[in-house]
């Protein structure tokens, strides 16, 4: 395990070639404007479409009447769930095999769902148009507390599905119950813990939408879209349309941001193509603000109930939970199909316990469909959030400092490939020192002398402590897939003869710097300078097959395709090296960008040398064909289990209730690190997501349904205010089974923060006996908490 703290910033001057601090080849035209995103596609005589959106949440459709609509100005086309049911597309199957309405028919099941849309000459033309379709709805009630979603009396949401009598979605269940209840029974010390992780969205800076280009002439579909998965939607659409995938091309441009939302296929999308093959015209759908908190993808939305049993000096001995999961009208949930719930079953989180068991119970509500996974995979944040706060509640209880309780219960560096109770194996770690690093960049013993003093003065400090452990990179053929399609992942290389060279990826950059650090991954191995690789990615055309950007998979998966895709060019390149110097393969030796002969390095060629004789004149080894390239599918063995510990340093205003974040010192292990920098950029925003979860955010409901969380005037995301200078650091332990030892890191501040967040708050609290209060700790909630009042949201 190397122990690193962050370095001062250099920038390319040291010209690596591989792994090291690089800025973003991309950036040259962020930085200048010059992104190209899907609503930056302009296409000659290009119609504008415009979604009609249920104002309630729960009403039957009694007519719908467009005429007025339809002799709008500039309107070109006016279409209901009625017309699309007449060709058999008003519902569409969602990634968790139950379907979802793309244009409601019989009923609306959440504010904001699709209703009809208007296709025009302009975007203003079409809104427009959308205020003059006349709807009668015959309103509902709504089931809107998931809590009262299976109550005997409550209205049924999905009489679409047959058979359906109530608003239950699923049940799971993981770990050994029995086990469990043996442990809990003779366990000195129990403590329970009710917790809601709320309703939040992703909120990414673009909104979705998409541009469809259908070519009746050729029979092509073209589809512009901000999708962080393009293979896996092409088959969809292929599947959902009857095409074959070759008449489909799903493009993803540069996307302004996913974290998740853009994981699901959405009406809007659908609208889009229906509306291009129907006016023949190429047609752009581009959602609002508003449009986009209603009706997209959330995420969390879990009432949990924890339990951990644990002996009275401190061994913790098994832990348990109960779960109902909000899953809206629909259940869009984009997850591997064995895993309804996700990857919560690591809620055992980084300890070494006897035993473990989750129930948790799936149900409908009138709200918005989602459950994806917001820079998180798949419900890992969930399950992160659990443990660490009823791990700090079991100290509490015990009065034992939380720190130290974490210490004594890690699993061991020997312990790895460490079998969980829920049946994970995590491939390596080595947790301690990641905590003592995090406790000495913190000062935690005088943090701790400091919070005593103020304590004694009357001011409110805390000090919040989470370790995660994250499982990414989903995932192994025999265990994961998408609606059937396996989670395995394409890449190719391809050498230039001038040594210039392109590497094609299944997966989809939505600001993660992809075009950088896949560049440098193939230089390491290779020896081809970044600068001269280009890395192509977001078109089904152009790449090779494979299911997308999510749950930090990238790394993990198209990460190692990466690797191996360029050893295999490098063996090919080997060859025609020993032919081109006269010796042996066994007599040549690598040095990053050349072979040389052993014992003799004045005989050597480059990289770019043997690219040219691949391609030039002159035999080549026996057996070798010409060209310097190859591809290849990986399909991981295993996920990545990248881990963390961070320390968070909260001030409360005793007067406001207002929280201010002091400090927040984040230590992350992924493994090998292919661009510190990029790293620390993905771990600064997946903590100022953790702050905004923690402390503002949430999509919450009046009594009727009515979305709450709107606009970003309500939904409130942290700026630069609200958060603190990050201190960051790394430990790194390699992956065992990944070729270069490389674990996921997008999601895991995300992930980590929150917990550190909310048990700094409520640390500073301890003063009013506080033991918890749940998210967002708004200055109301705390001031709540303070009162001894604090309630569920
Ligand atoms: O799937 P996604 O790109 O969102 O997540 P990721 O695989 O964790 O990668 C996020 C960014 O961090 C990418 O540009 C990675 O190449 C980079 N990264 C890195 O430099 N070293 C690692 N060990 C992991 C990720």
């Amino acid at each position: 395990t190397v122990h690193e703290r962050v370095d001062t910033f250099h920038d390319n001057d040291q010209k690596p070639v591989g792994y090291g601090r690089m800025l973003r080849k991309e950036d040259p035209r962020f930085l200048r404007g010059r992104g190209r995103y899907v609503d930056d596609v302009q296409l000659p005589g290009m119609l504008h479409l415009a979604i009609l959106r249920s104002p309630v949440a729960h009403a039957r459709i009694v007519s719908i009447d467009t005429s007025a609509a339809e002799a709008s100005p500039g309107v070109k086309a006016v279409v209901t769930g009625a017309m699309l049911a007449q060709q058999n597309l008003a519902w569409m199957p969602t990634l968790s095999n139950d379907v979802q309405a793309v244009l409601a028919t019989d009923k609306v099941r959440f504010q904001g769902q699709e209703v009809a849309f208007v296709v025009a000459e302009d975007r203003y033309a079409a809104r427009d148009a959308l205020e003059l379709i006349d709807v009668e709805y015959d309103v509902l009630d709504p089931v809107i507390d998931a809590r009262r979603a299976l109550a005997p009396d409550a209205p049924l949401i999905r009489d679409d599905l047959d058979g359906k009598t109530n608003n239950h979605c699923f049940d799971w269940e993981t770990g050994d119950e029995a086990a469990t209840e043996a442990v809990f029974a003779r366990a000195d010390v129990v403590v329970s813990q009710d917790l809601v992780y709320p309703r939040v969205h992703p909120a990414p800076m673009e909104t979705c939408g998409a541009v469809a280009d259908y070519d009746a002439v050729d029979g092509k579909l073209r589809l512009w879209s901000t999708t962080q998965a393009p293979h896996a939607h092409r088959t969809l659409y292929a599947i959902v349309a009857g095409l074959p995938e070759h008449k489909i091309q799903v493009i993803s441009p540069d996307i302004g941001g996913g974290f998740g939302n853009k994981v699901p296929i959405y009406p809007g999308y659908v609208c889009a193509i229906v509306a291009s093959i129907v006016t023949g015209k190429p047609v752009k759908w581009m959602e609002d603000r508003s449009e986009n908190l209603i009706s997209t993808g959330f995420a969390r939305d879990y009432i949990m109930r924890g339990e951990i049993a644990a002996t009275r000096d401190g061994r913790i001995l098994g832990i348990r939970t109960n779960v109902l999961a909000d899953h809206g009208a629909f259940n869009g949930t984009a997850a591997p199909v064995k895993y309804p719930a996700g990857f919560f079953g690591v809620f055992t989180g980084s300890y070494d316990i006897e035993a473990a068991y989750c129930k948790m119970t799936a149900v409908y509500t009138n709200k918005a469909p989602g459950g994806v996974a917001y820079a998180c995979s798949f419900r890992i944040t969930e399950a992160v959030y659990l443990v660490e706060r009823i791990v700090d509640c079991l100290a509490d209880e015990l009065g034992m400092d939380p720190a130290e309780l974490r210490l004594k219960n890690f699993i061991q560096p020997e312990q790895f490939p460490y079998t969980t109770k829920t049946g994970w194996v995590y491939d390596s770690g080595n947790y301690e020192p990641t905590m003592r690093l995090a406790m000495e960049m913190a000062g935690y013993d005088e943090l701790r002398r400091e919070q005593a003093e103020k304590r004694a003065r009357g001011e409110l400090m805390g000090i919040g402590i989470a370790f995660f452990t994250e499982a990414v990179g989903a995932g192994p053929r025999k265990d994961m897939d998408i609606l059937g399609l396996g989670m395995a992942d394409g890449c190719e290389l391809r050498v230039h003869p001038t040594g210039k060279a392109v590497v094609r990826l299944s997966v989809q950059s939505q600001g993660q710097g992809h075009e950088t650090t896949f560049a440098q991954i193939v230089a390491e191995e290779i020896g081809i300078p970044p600068a001269d690789i280009e890395v192509l990615h977001g078109d089904t055309d152009n790449t090779p097959f494979g299911l997308g950007t999510y749950g930090s998979r990238s790394t993990p998966v198209s990460g190692a395709a990466a690797a191996l895709v360029a050893r295999k060019v490098r063996d090919k390149a080997r060859i025609i090296a020993s032919g081109m110097l006269e010796v042996s393969v066994a007599d040549l030796e690598w040095e990053k960008g050349a072979f040389r002969v052993a014992g003799d390095p004045g005989r050597s060629v480059t990289i770019q040398d043997i690219a040219l004789r691949a391609h030039g004149a002159g035999d080549l080894p026996e057996g070798i064909e010409g060209g310097l390239e190859a591809q290849i599918c990986y399909n991981p063995s295993n996920l990545t289990y990248p881990h963390g510990a961070y320390i968070c340093v909260v001030d409360i205003d005793p007067g406001t209730a207002q929280v201010t974040v002091r400090r927040f010192i984040a230590v992350d292990d992924c493994g090998t690190r292919i661009n510190p920098m990029i790293i620390e950029g993905q771990v600064h925003g997946g903590l100022t997501d953790g702050v905004g979860m923690a402390l503002m955010e949430m999509i919450a409901f009046d009594e009727d349904g009515n979305c709450l969380g709107a606009s970003l005037m309500d939904y409130l995301i942290p700026t630069s205010l609200e958060v603190p200078d990050w201190e960051t650091g790394f430990t790194v332990t390699p992956s065992p089974h990944h070729p270069i030892g490389a674990k996921g890191v997008g999601e895991s501040a995300t992930v980590g923060s929150p917990p550190a967040i909310v048990n700094a708050v409520v640390d500073a609290l301890k003063p009013f006996g506080v033991r918890h209060a749940d998210m967002p700790l708004t200055p109301s909630r705390v001031w709540d908490a303070m009162r001894g009042q604090a309630r569920p949201p």
